[in-house]
């Protein structure tokens, strides 16, 4: 609890910031939580649905989901990617956190290990240690990007499986066509020669918001063991509503187990199934989504502001984090300088790396004026810039 509270610990002091200063004058960059509300299509799926109640639309289903909420789902992935998914190949579940304990305590033995990238999302952790599994951190390279050779020297025989986030909390960054190309055929290449099953975990919440007219690669369309896990906590802005899903490629060759796996864990994690009234709601939503161009026009200003000043720090594609360098080895004494100008990040070390800092713009725009003035005084502190 003490190593992975460094977000909630910002979070907390950022209340008491606020009372000192007046909320107005606290720019709190330190924490994920959307500012944008759903888009409208929500507000008017739900007065449809208030004003045409279905028959039973609050009682339990099966556990897996409504099926025509999976098939909604799946039809959506398939368009997206090419790969014939059906409402059998997807379980709703209460978000991305949800699927992946659902998948974790499917797939795990105790002493199973999960690899996982550095920066990490840090309950990663936490979920892996709920059902037994081990961690094993792996880094990449300066641009965050995982390296194969790196990776290929951590797979063991005990590997179950490989967790990526890509578009990245924190940095940003998205794993490209080749990447995740490279790493399907390694994972191929290792589980046939440690005669295991080494399953591609892709944590897919940020999928739809993405930059610049990227064309997100999927893991589906480079590997049959690989599980979507996933939410629209961001692309809906639902993230209150715990509504998510797993989507299992349809190739996968223990496809039958797995999908009663997860269907089981769903139950008796205590999920039972996803929330009802969500899923009728995003069942019509599959193609709506928050603005990406507004979320876009906060990352350009915010990242040019930045590198004007002299900040280190890899542009974004997608998400709405950016990982700056810090200027100052000690990442948390840098976090507490820009304290004093009242604004709130999040020091690296809470994602596995020392020397950087997060910054979460999903925020208003006066918010991200506001920083400004602060990010200027530290750096003209530090001679940054010159
Ligand atoms: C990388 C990553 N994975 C999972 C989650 C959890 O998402 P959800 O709220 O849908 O459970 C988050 C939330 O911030 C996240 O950033």
């Amino acid at each position: 609890m003490e190593e992975g509270s460094w977000i909630r610990r910002m979070f907390e002091e950022g209340i008491a910031l606020k009372q000192r200063y007046g909320a107005e004058n606290v720019f709190d960059l330190s924490l994920g939580n959307p500012v944008m509300e759903p888009p409208v299509e929500f507000a008017q799926e739900l007065k449809r649905l208030a004003e045409n109640p279905l028959p039973g639309m609050h009682g339990y289903m099966e556990n897996a989901g409504y099926p025509e909420t999976r098939e909604a789902v799946a039809a959506q992935l398939a368009q997206e990617t090419g790969i014939r998914l059906a409402g059998k190949d997807v379980i709703m579940t209460c978000g991305a956190a949800g699927a992946i304990n659902v998948v974790l305590k499917t797939i795990l033995n105790e002493g199973d290990e999960v690899i996982l990238f550095v920066p990490w999302f840090v309950d990663y952790h936490n979920y892996v240690n709920n059902h037994g599994g081990v961690a094993k951190v792996i880094p990449t390279d300066e641009q965050f990007m995982p390296r194969l050779d790196v990776l290929e020297a951590g797979i063991g025989p005990k590997t179950k499986a490989v967790i990526i986030n890509s578009p990245n909390n924190p940095t940003g960054v998205v794993y490209n066509e080749e990447l995740i190309h490279g790493l399907g055929e390694l994972l191929s290449a290792k589980g046939v020669q440690y005669g295991t099953d080494i399953f591609l975990i892709s944590d897919e919440p940020y999928r739809r918001i993405i930059y610049d007219g990227l064309k997100y690669p999927s893991p589906l369309n480079h590997y049959p063991q690989s599980i979507i896990v996933t939410s629209h906590s961001k692309d809906l802005s639902l993230a209150g509503e715990r509504i998510g899903y797993i989507a299992l490629h349809p190739d996968c060759p223990q496809h039958e187990e797995m999908m009663n796996g997860f269907i089981f864990c769903n139950r008796t994690l205590g999920f039972i199934n996803a929330p009802a009234l969500m899923q009728h709601l995003v069942r019509r939503l599959q193609q709506a989504t928050v603005s990406v161009a507004d979320y876009q026009r906060k990352r350009d200003f915010l990242y040019g502001h930045l590198v004007d000043l002299g900040y280190a720090v890899i542009k974004p594609q997608g998400a709405f984090y950016m990982f700056p360098k810090s200027p100052l080895a000690d990442d948390v004494a840098f976090v507490r300088e820009l304290q004093q100008w009242q604004v709130l990040t999040v020091p690296g070390r809470g994602f596995g790396s020392p020397g950087y800092f997060r910054l979460a713009y999903c925020v208003e725009d006066r918010v991200l004026e506001g920083s400004l003035a602060g990010f200027r005084k530290v750096a003209e502190k530090f001679g940054m810039g010159r």
